[in-house]
């Protein structure tokens, strides 16, 4: 079993690179389905999920090819699948994401219904809304989803709420299809506005990527080229986290603050110092960290993928923190966890009391999912002593490097293989 290991209370000083962002790169790659030619992407980050986004590509019979310097070349000259199976959807929900792409490029896509996860039921029913209005057939079989489109045409759509998946599948979809698409009540999230980018970069025609409007006028067909994607504002928000809770001194590279914005709102409520200078971000921490009360909600509000390392770091604050999360039905389960490491959080529905400070101790630790592994990173670099963390694979998912960059400011901090 594989474990981190850290020995907390070491303050984090130094500087670090941000990566791109997971949650961009995921839908460039599938978006290079949409492309008969070569599309090389920049500076792409180590993760398991991305590995995962290939597997499927593949299984589809394109071809992506790591390169020197961190660059994927994805070729899908030829697609002569369109299946996403059941494997590789359990193991990651966006990988539904082909469906637009395949119905733009081949008419047909067949993927496993994505069952209830760690995290909440999460629906695909949006998406699914999206490309009827768009003229495709819906069915199901055997626990698939049988979507068909002899004729996609560009339609409007509004989203009931602004899903991310959604928005990205819907302009996938229509960047190919017949005519204009509207998607009103879109996402605004960064992450969409680099996917419309991507694709507009290949010859594509979508506008209002950031916005509640987007509008894609659907072309005949989109040509390679290449693409470097968004810096990770979650994966900068985590190491801003872990720099406030050993009140650290930290410049992170690679950022763009105009999408940290809620995030850095938050700390310097809670007494940090940032600043936005020619070397990167910058944290300061060395007052006692105050309580807040935090609402996740869609972007530009808090983003939901931060909650879980703000209530680490609110086990520190002095007063009762209240944090709400609207997004995701079920994504408290790191309270627990923390709970076992001497925090004081009371669960109430959607709504988490955080009394503090109260003393972190190390413990034995569970990561459930992503983003609860991260908050138990950065509650072990506070706590006394040391905690070792399992279910590893979790946060391998979304951290490049997450252990050689911690160490590169001061966590003493250790993968661990062993037999038990
Ligand atoms: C994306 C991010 C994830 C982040 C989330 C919200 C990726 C790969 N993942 O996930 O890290 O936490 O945005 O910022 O980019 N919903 C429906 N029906 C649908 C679609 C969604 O009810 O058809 C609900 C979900 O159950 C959830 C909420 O809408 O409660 C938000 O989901 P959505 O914005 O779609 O998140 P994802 O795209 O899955």
């Amino acid at each position: 079993m594989e474990k981190i290991i850290i020995k907390g209370e070491k303050r984090l000083s130094g500087k670090i690179t941000v990566s791109s962002a997971k949650n961009a790169v995921l839908p460039v790659i599938v978006a290079a389905l949409l492309v008969e030619g070569k599309c090389r992407i920049h500076e792409v980050p180590l993760l398991a999920d991305v590995e995962t986004i290939c597997d499927v590509l593949k299984e589809l019979g394109v071809q992506t090819t790591f390169l020197p310097n961190h660059e994927l070349e994805v070729d899908a000259t030829m697609i002569v699948r369109c299946e996403a199976m059941d494997e590789f959807v359990r193991k990651m929900r966006a990988s539904v994401l082909v469906m637009g792409p395949l119905l733009a490029r081949i008419g047909r896509a067949k993927i496993s219904m994505p069952g209830g996860c760690a995290i909440g039921a999460r629906p695909i029913d949006l998406h699914l809304k999206g490309f009827e209005a768009m003229g495709v057939r819906i069915s199901m079989d055997r626990g698939y989803i049988i979507a068909e489109a002899p004729q996609l045409h560009g339609a409007k759509v509004y989203l009931d709420y602004p899903s991310v998946g959604a928005t990205e599948n819907i302009i996938m979809a229509a960047a190919l299809a017949d005519g204009a698409t509207v998607i009103e009540n879109a996402a605004e999230e960064p992450e969409i506005v680099d996917l419309a980018n991507f694709i507009n970069n290949m010859g594509g025609r979508i506008r209002g990527a950031g916005t509640k409007v987007v509008k894609i006028e659907g072309v005949k067909s989109l040509a390679g080229g290449s693409y470097q994607v968004i810096p990770d504002r979650i994966e900068a928000g985590s190491y801003l986290a872990a720099a406030a809770i050993t009140k650290g001194d930290l410049v992170l590279e690679n950022v763009i603050t105009d999408h940290l914005k809620p995030v850095i709102a938050k700390l310097k409520q809670m007494g940090c110092f940032l600043e936005d200078t020619e070397a990167g971000l910058h944290i300061a921490v060395d007052e006692p960290l105050k309580a807040v009360d935090l609402k996740t909600m869609p972007y530009p509000g808090f983003p939901t993928d931060m909650q879980a390392q703000f209530m680490a770091l609110l086990t520190q604050a002095g007063g009762t923190s209240v944090v709400t999360e609207t997004v995701f039905e079920n994504r408290f389960m790191h309270a627990e966890e923390l709970r076992r490491m001497g925090a004081d959080i009371r669960i109430n529905g959607l709504t988490a009391i955080v009394e503090g400070p109260n003393k972190l101790t190390g413990a034995l630790v569970k990561a459930s999912d992503l983003r609860a592994g991260a908050a138990l990173i950065i509650a072990a670099l506070g706590a006394e002593g040391e905690t070792e963390i399992i279910n590893t694979h979790f946060i391998d998912r979304g951290y490049d490097q997450l252990v050689e960059k911690l160490r590169s400011i001061g966590a003493h901090i250790k993968r661990s293989h062993d037999a038990g």
